[in-house]
């Protein structure tokens, strides 16, 4: 089944507004520079260089090689105002030392996986197309689900599709996973489902399909992606300039959690790195946006801006 590749980007309007790209120059002279953190199918990236236009930059990230080649496509057209480049947010500070930029304007996270991604069977992320145990969004990186199962124990891989996928029967579905690892009956995507199924049963007609959540847990496993958003959650306050905003679109609870307490922490008085909240709570999408776009279902955006100086 082909899913169709989105073409319109999750919560467009709401991440223009709290991240308010302009054009112009920052107090001190410098070209205003953007980070798209999360550059996929440059989507996000595209506008914010159009409203920031005709100066401003943007530096998009992507640990994804033949997603940055899809954004290169589309972003040719800015010239040198975008740079693309290949790796993990996690290493924001150092990527952006080696563009020589000091400080950003703003930050944009719109985490987890593209519709490209999804939509590619190779790649392993999704459960209704038969591909190979891979789910890695940096296919240069080693470390595929196959090698996470030959190598997890029963405990550990239980616990970690309790945690990350919130799988309340982890045990069951780690064992019949470990199992059929052993016996060589779980080679595919579509093993993996069906040893979800064995162990669950196939879940009610018209609910979300049992093996949603081991497949979500092993992608947030191989990609380590918790690690990597507590890294750039840690790193981004001391780059931002005052004035500069961070907005995150988080896709499940594990990672609106993160963002959630650690946006908290900036706003409190005694953050070294002084921030105002731009969302009390998470903003949710419309319905019609829902309706027009599936992804954008389970979407939580939060956004905080920078205020004074750093102590
Ligand atoms: C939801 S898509 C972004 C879509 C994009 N906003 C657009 O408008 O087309 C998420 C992208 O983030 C990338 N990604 C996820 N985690 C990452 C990380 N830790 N570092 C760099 N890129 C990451 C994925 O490879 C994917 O291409």
């Amino acid at each position: 089944m082909a899913i169709p590749v989105e073409h319109v980007p999750v919560m467009l309007d709401r991440v223009l507004a709290h991240l308010d790209p302009r054009p112009g120059r920052a107090a001190d002279g410098a070209p205003r520079v953007y980070v798209d953190a999360t550059t996929g199918l440059g989507g996000h990236a595209e506008a914010i260089l159009v409203q920031s236009g005709p100066d401003g930059r943007l530096i998009g990230i992507d640990r994804d090689p033949a997603a940055l080649e899809a954004a290169r496509a589309r972003l040719a057209k800015f010239g040198e105002r975008c740079r693309l480049v290949h790796g993990d947010f996690a290493d924001l500070p150092a990527i952006l030392e080696r563009q020589g930029v000091t400080a950003i304007d703003g930050l944009l996270a719109d985490l987890g996986l593209s519709s490209a991604q999804l939509a590619d069977a190779d790649r392993g992320f999704a459960l209704q197309l038969n591909g190979p145990l891979d789910m890695r969004m940096d296919p240069t990186r080693p470390g595929t689900a196959a090698d996470l199962l030959d190598t997890l124990g029963e405990e550990r891989l239980a616990e970690a599709l309790g945690r990350l996928g919130g799988e309340r029967y982890g045990l069951r579905v780690a064992r019949v996973l470990l199992r059929r690892r052993r016996e060589g009956r779980l080679r595919t995507t579509l093993d993996l489902r069906e040893a979800v199924h064995a162990a669950l049963g196939r879940g009610r007609a018209g609910r979300v399909d049992a093996a949603t959540r081991t497949f979500q847990a092993l992608r947030i496993l191989v990609n380590r992606e918790q690690e990597a958003l507590q890294a750039l959650l840690a790193a981004f306050p001391r780059l931002l300039r005052p004035g500069g905003r961070a907005v995150v679109l988080s896709f499940h609870s594990g990672e609106d959690r993160l963002v959630k307490q650690a946006f908290r922490e900036l706003a409190r008085d005694t953050s070294p790195v002084p921030m105002r909240l731009l969302t009390r709570r998470p903003e949710r999408p419309g319905r019609v946006e829902v309706r027009a776009n599936p992804r954008a279902r389970s979407v939580r955006l939060r956004a905080v801006e920078r205020i004074g100086e750093a102590t």
